[in-house]
């Protein structure tokens, strides 16, 4: 890529939303420069979705599914953004992933697509790929994108800031116009750490959630709210940050990283047994192991204050056999730590799961920053509200992603960027001179941050931890902001750089929400 770059449609982030939104402004004629952090681009959270996607029950309406988003949603959710994905997102899903990609989700014996039940959901309408459904979808978009002719995809690219023409022209009269515009970005070519300037007439943010701020997370380890930092910094609104879901079961093997237990085994019979073998959930909840997932996920944290144990234990019991046939992914990653789930309890611990709230995007993926779209988990487009619907991201990064990558394509074709106020653009300023970046203070930079989200912003919350988290992560982002400007760029900086604004975003969003509701569970 050229110091200087410039294409229509930038999109940031290779997961379900990214490419769809590269697929769809491409299909609408515009040229489309893909990004991913990683250096495999399919290396995303999409990735990871062992649970499925929603699609149409039999019995089922657009009506029914909005319906039971928003009483998942606690009563915070937008009903015109439910109806829109429950209408819209069963059609995204038949057309692309179903005719197009031919995703090669289950089937039942005649042929049809096998429609599973889940929790809180009113009929079967999930879709799996085994349990590698994410896995599945995000290998089929890959292809289409790597055919596609107008779309460039390149992997090893951070993200560092959003240009903006209030922030960064030169030029008086755009510092002085009334609409501020964003114009592309600053990325960073991890490999090198140099910084491009990216033009483009429209961005689409399709970073991701912010899961990895947490000790324990489902999440890749780039879920650390990147996009939640880049937007704040460029003064785009944010809505629900203190809404992070926490899945009640990743696997907890000391030294190796977290790993997501599907709810599907819960759901197929596995019951939740703590050090003693004692199954503890009829103390909380009637419904037991197939209560909802935040009482799960606050039982469990429940069992482990009270018996001082590092972890709880899924027991598949008889079934263990069965269950490792179904669910192959689960079984083999659990082999690979010396776990035989054929005959073996699965040592499983919360962890954080979903960033329900982001940008504010309305139903078209646009933000408050004009030229700026949003899709998939950075994104708050209303659908969630304080708590999310099991297999509902996926669908909501589908079809938002492609709404996002219609309109992008269309402001980019209706209002590209004039070559003058590209020129009016300054490069990045490298600060120059040797790094004096030290790997030991990066990593307990890190620490600080999952050990005080994890225990001051996580399951169970009080004013004081709240208070305190605010307090820490703002010293923290002082002192890294000095940091910052005096060392030169590499990507370890950046990533702690939006991880330590992303975290604090969060933290205060939760400070100043006094009520507990959805996934905000605060006890006083
Ligand atoms: C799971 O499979 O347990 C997670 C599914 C989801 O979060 O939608």
């Amino acid at each position: 890529m050229q110091a200087r770059h410039h294409t229509q449609v930038l999109v940031l982030g290779s997961g379900v939303a990214g490419l769809a939104a590269a697929l769809a402004a491409a299909e609408a004629g515009a040229e489309v420069l893909v990004l991913s952090r990683a250096p495999d681009p399919g290396q995303t959270n999409t990735a990871r979705a062992q649970g499925g996607i929603v699609f149409r029950g039999e019995q089922d309406s657009p009506q029914l599914l909005a319906a039971d988003i928003l009483a998942a949603g606690a009563g915070l959710g937008s009903p015109e953004a439910a109806h829109f994905l429950a209408t819209e997102g069963p059609k995204a899903v038949e057309e692309w992933l179903v005719k197009r990609l031919r995703i090669p989700f289950d089937r039942r014996a005649d042929g049809s697509l096998d429609l599973v039940l889940e929790a809180a959901h009113s009929v079967p309408r999930i879709l799996h790929a085994a349990d590698r459904t994410g896995a599945a979808i995000q290998e089929g978009l890959l292809r289409a994108v790597r055919k596609h002719p107008r779309v460039t995809l390149l992997a090893g690219y951070q993200a560092v800031d959003l240009l903006t023409t209030h922030h960064h022209s030169r030029r008086t009269v755009d510092r002085y116009s009334l609409e501020n515009r964003c114009l592309g970005a600053y990325v960073l070519e991890v490999a090198t750490n140099r910084v491009m300037t990216v033009f483009a007439a429209a961005t689409v943010l399709a970073t991701g959630g912010a899961g990895a701020l947490y000790i324990h997370t489902s999440n890749h380890p780039g879920s650390i709210g990147s996009g939640l930092a880049m937007a704040s910094r460029a003064g785009v609104r944010l809505l629900n940050l203190e809404f992070i879901q926490f899945h009640p079961t990743c696997l907890y093997v000391p030294g190796a990283p977290r790993f997501l237990i599907t709810e599907a085994l819960r759901g197929a019979g596995a019951k939740l047994v703590n050090e003693a073998g004692e199954r503890f959930m009829k103390r909380y909840h009637p419904r037991a192991e197939l209560a909802p997932r935040d009482v799960v996920a606050r039982a469990i944290v429940d069992e482990l204050h009270r018996t001082g144990a590092e972890c709880v234990f899924l027991d598949l019991g008889g079934k263990g056999k069965e269950l490792a046939q179904r669910f192959p992914t689960v079984a083999e990653t659990c082999a690979r730590y010396g776990i035989d789930i054929a005959g073996q309890r699965i040592p499983v611990v919360p962890g954080a799961h979903y960033t329900c709230g982001g940008v504010v995007s309305d139903l078209q993926g646009r933000t408050t920053l004009p030229g700026l779209y949003v899709a998939g988990e950075v994104a708050c487009t209303g659908v969630h509200g304080a708590n999310r619907l099991a297999s509902t991201s996926l669908l909501e990064g589908l079809t938002f992603g492609l709404v996002a990558g219609r309109q992008a394509a269309a402001q980019a074709q209706a209002e590209p960027l004039e070559e003058d106020l590209r020129g009016a653009i300054p490069d990045w300023e490298p600060v120059p001179g040797p790094s004096n970046e030290d790997p030991a203070l990066i990593a307990q930079d890190w620490s600080a941050i999952r050990h005080t989200m994890w225990n001051y912003v996580g399951i169970v919350r009080t004013r004081e931890r709240l208070e305190r988290a605010v307090a820490d992560l703002r010293h923290q982002l002082v002192r890294l902001t000095q940091f910052y400007r005096t060392t030169p760029i590499s990507a370890s900086l950046v990533d702690l750089f939006h991880g330590c604004l992303a975290a604090g975003l969060i933290a205060e969003a939760a400070r100043r929400n006094p009520t507990s509701v959805g996934c905000h569970y605060v006890v006083d």
